[in-house]
């Protein structure tokens, strides 16, 4: 393996990203960052390029992916890269990583990408549908072919600044990670739920226990809403800001529950 890519999703964008870009590269393993998340030891890559991709929360990272960066061994100084997948603003989740390596490895990413694809946050806005969510797919299809390009060439690429995402970084994430793994207590489920279990297998920090037939949330929660976006019965909700009944769900479509099922380190 030249490349290993540790990847974190919620709704399959992240891993959809992850793909397409090991895809290009050849030779790279996908490593899913929850799957590791019980690894007391430092995690050491053994490769010479080393990938985070992941979903961009609250103008930030997900706490998992931060917690995972301050165990990642660099001492072989890989090239690293790092792409960050949003719904609409988040170029500041790659300055935040890039704080967090400085601080913690002496190291910043080499090359560093933002990349627009479906949001999956029904709180705050409704997931694209039709043209609209074909078209994202496709523009961002092409910006991760480029910059696979660039990461097969091991070009150095700073992240762009945009002041208004990190302003939203400073404003909405020291809250976000303070309180995310208790949010699920706004997380219900309604009369149609069919206990097929599949909130409970897609999660991927396994937060979700069946009890008596129906999902129970267990308070370790990174807030990815795989559960909310894969429930075949539509019966979950989530009463955060405008909540998310008929607003919609998502999941990426080149993707299946069971794509989604191996973050928990199990063989679906
Ligand atoms: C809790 C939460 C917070 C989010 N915050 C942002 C944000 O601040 N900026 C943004 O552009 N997208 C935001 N999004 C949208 C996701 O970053 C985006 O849809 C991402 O591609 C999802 O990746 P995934 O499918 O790999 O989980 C948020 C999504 C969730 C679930």
């Amino acid at each position: 393996m030249n490349t290993t890519i540790y990847y974190f999703t919620g709704t399959g964008n992240s891993l959809a990203a992850a793909k397409k870009v090991a895809e290009i590269l050849g030779e790279t393993d996908l490593v899913p960052i929850a799957s590791l998340h019980e690894t007391k030891t430092r995690i050491i890559p053994g490769t010479d390029r080393v990938g985070i991709v992941c979903p961009v929360y609250d103008a930030g990272i997900p706490v998992i992916v931060r917690d995972f960066l301050g165990r990642l061994d660099l001492s072989a100084e890989p090239y690293l890269f790092g792409i960050v997948t949003m719904g609409g603003m988040g170029v500041s989740a790659l300055h935040q990583i890039n704080s967090f390596l400085v601080r913690n490895h002496q190291k910043k990413l080499d090359a560093a990408f933002a990349v627009k694809m479906p949001g999956n946050f029904p709180p705050v806005g409704i997931p694209p549908v039709g043209e609209k969510k074909k078209q994202i797919l496709a523009d961002a299809d092409k910006s991760l072919a480029a910059i696979a390009e660039k990461i097969a060439n091991k070009k150095r690429v700073s992240p762009r600044f945009s002041p208004g995402s990190s302003l939203l970084r400073l404003l909405l994430y020291p809250p976000f990670a303070r309180k995310v793994h208790a949010t699920d207590t706004n997380f219900s489920v309604g009369e149609a739920c069919t206990s097929c279990g599949t909130c409970s297998e897609v999660c991927p920090v396994g937060n979700i226990v069946m009890e008596n037939e129906r999902p129970v949330w267990q308070h370790h929660c990174e807030l990815c809403c795989a559960c909310l976006h894969s429930c075949p019965a539509e019966a979950i909700e989530l009463s955060l800001m405008r909540g998310t009944k008929g607003r919609g769900r998502y999941l990426h479509p080149a993707l299946t529950v069971k794509d989604l099922m191996i973050q928990q380190g199990k063989n679906p």
